[in-house]
């Protein structure tokens, strides 16, 4: 594929390399390069299959708009924009255009977050719970999104809201942990990020996955038929 990547950040640089390793031609473009979207007009996608953003949620409305304007797919992984999800779904779906986007796209979270729902079922058997996460000390939100997503589903699955308690230590790059606990045992379940290539795996895949579709899509409904 041609794929066109905004933001070459710490996450988006990454996107590019497994893009490129992945046998895709891949251009990038900065803040600078981009002002207001003003780089995603038709005419300068024309030979673009799929955009995908890692930029800002300051950037990313004006960039998905731009997008489906100009009629070109798009995976986006920037978060801080979900309280747009209903008006941009509607943009999309009118457009006719196919869209993927995820908080977290590392395929390894989205499965310890299916464990995690089996394991809420404690909370049903006089269990009490906590969760953890662990970040760099760069790291500017707290609680963490991912953190946020877990308390949620957590909370669909047994009516219990957790408290979420942050660490931000040294350049860890993402820890988040679900304990339950009674007074026979505790259980654990933990995801541990080694680094950010599970993000960028899984949405140059979801790019992929997306090629030739219609439609608005969440990663996490999708990223089992990757
Ligand atoms: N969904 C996931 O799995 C996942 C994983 C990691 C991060 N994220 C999210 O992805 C986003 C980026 O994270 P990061 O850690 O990579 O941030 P970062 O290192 O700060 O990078 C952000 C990049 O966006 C660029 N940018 C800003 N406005 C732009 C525009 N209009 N057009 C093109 N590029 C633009 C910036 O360019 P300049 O360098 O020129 O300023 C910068 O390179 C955040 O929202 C973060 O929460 C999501």
């Amino acid at each position: 594929m041609n794929i066109l990547l905004l933001g070459r950040g710490k996450t988006g640089s990454l996107v590019a390399e497994v893009a490129r390793q992945r046998g895709h031609q891949v251009g990038v473009l900065c803040a600078a390069d981009n002002p207001r979207a003003s780089a995603l007009t038709a005419a300068k996608l024309a030979e673009v299959d799929t955009v995908i953003d890692f930029t800002t949620p300051h950037a990313v409305l004006d960039n998905i708009e731009a997008c489906v304007r100009a009629r070109k797919n798009m995976v986006v992984g920037t978060t801080g924009w979900y309280g747009e999800l209903p008006r941009i779904r509607q943009l999309v779906e009118a457009s006719g255009t196919g869209f993927l986007y995820a908080a977290n796209f590392s395929v390894g979270v989205n499965l310890f977050f299916d464990v995690a729902r089996a394991a809420a079922a404690a909370l049903r058997h006089r269990y009490s719970g906590q969760i953890f996460e662990r970040h760099h000390v760069h790291k500017k939100d707290a609680p963490s999104g991912t953190a946020v997503a877990l308390q949620r589903i957590i909370h669909d699955a047994s009516g219990t809201e957790l408290e979420i308690t942050s660490f931000r230590e040294g350049d860890v790059v993402g820890m988040h942990e679900l304990v339950l606990d009674s007074p026979a045992d505790t259980i654990y379940v933990c995801h541990d990020a080694k680094s950010r290539r599970g993000f960028a795996e899984g949405a140059v895949r979801a790019a992929e996955w997306l090629a030739g579709k219609k439609g608005f899509f969440d990663f996490k409904d999708a990223w089992r038929e990757l």
